[in-house]
């Protein structure tokens, strides 16, 4: 079975959904642990709930963010990952984390990418009046938001959204499509090789897999 560890920083939708979808054997693989940079992050008691081991890595305390990372990576060490997940981990990771993980390092991000990277992405989609927005699941590299795209998923953007309801819709997207990708990589289809992503052997396009 392969062994999963989640990073969260808030509520932990997505880890739930990930949790749900261990425990219907739709990912043929174990959460291990879930750490968190908030202490009292919701997620954390929803790990709880379904004992999974819980760790805070708090900044405080730590002189810089290459510290911190390397205190944190050490404690994810300890549980032995196979693929290290961050589920809305709001924390931006330094070069030598994400190296120490290449590979098996992925990330959800609440638009299309390369469409907005960072923060604000809904308000970003509202803003501009895009017809369309959506999640993006990718591996993470050393460049913000910037890693080979595994998968997406778009919603239609509609005429009274406001952030609420476009996160909403966007969200429901992302407890479907994170524990599919999850589940190919478990399952060892799929791969990032070369600055690309592989999947059943073929290399992808820019836009990931297309469903
Ligand atoms: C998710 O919408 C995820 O896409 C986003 O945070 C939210 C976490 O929700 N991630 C980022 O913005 C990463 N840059 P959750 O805690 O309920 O899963």
């Amino acid at each position: 079975m392969k062994r999963i560890v989640v990073l969260i920083s808030g509520s932990g939708s997505n880890l739930q959904a990930l949790i749900d979808a261990c425990a219907r054997s739709e990912i043929n693989g174990r959460i291990c642990a879930v750490f968190s940079n908030v202490a009292d992050a919701y997620g954390l008691t929803r790990a709880r709930q379904a004992g999974i081991a819980t760790e805070v890595v708090e900044p405080g305390g730590f002189a810089d963010r290459a510290a911190y990372d390397a205190a944190l990576a050490d404690a994810v060490d300890a549980y032995r990952p196979d693929l290290v997940v961050l589920a809305g981990y709001m924390r931006i990771l330094s070069p030598a984390f994400v190296n120490r993980y290449a590979g098996r390092l992925l990330n959800i991000h609440p638009s299309l990418l390369p469409k907005y990277p960072g923060l604000h992405t809904h308000q970003r989609a509202l803003e501009n009046g895009d017809a369309e927005h959506g999640a993006t699941i990718h591996f993470v590299t050393e460049e913000l938001d910037g890693g080979p795209v595994v998968l997406q998923a778009a919603v239609p953007v509609l005429e009274n959204d406001t952030e609420e309801t476009l996160a909403k819709r966007v969200q429901a997207q992302e407890h479907r499509i994170y524990p599919l990708v999850v589940s190919w990589f478990v399952d060892g289809r799929l791969a990032m090789r070369n600055g690309k992503v592989w999947m059943d052997g073929e290399a992808l396009s820019a836009q990931g897999y297309q469903l």
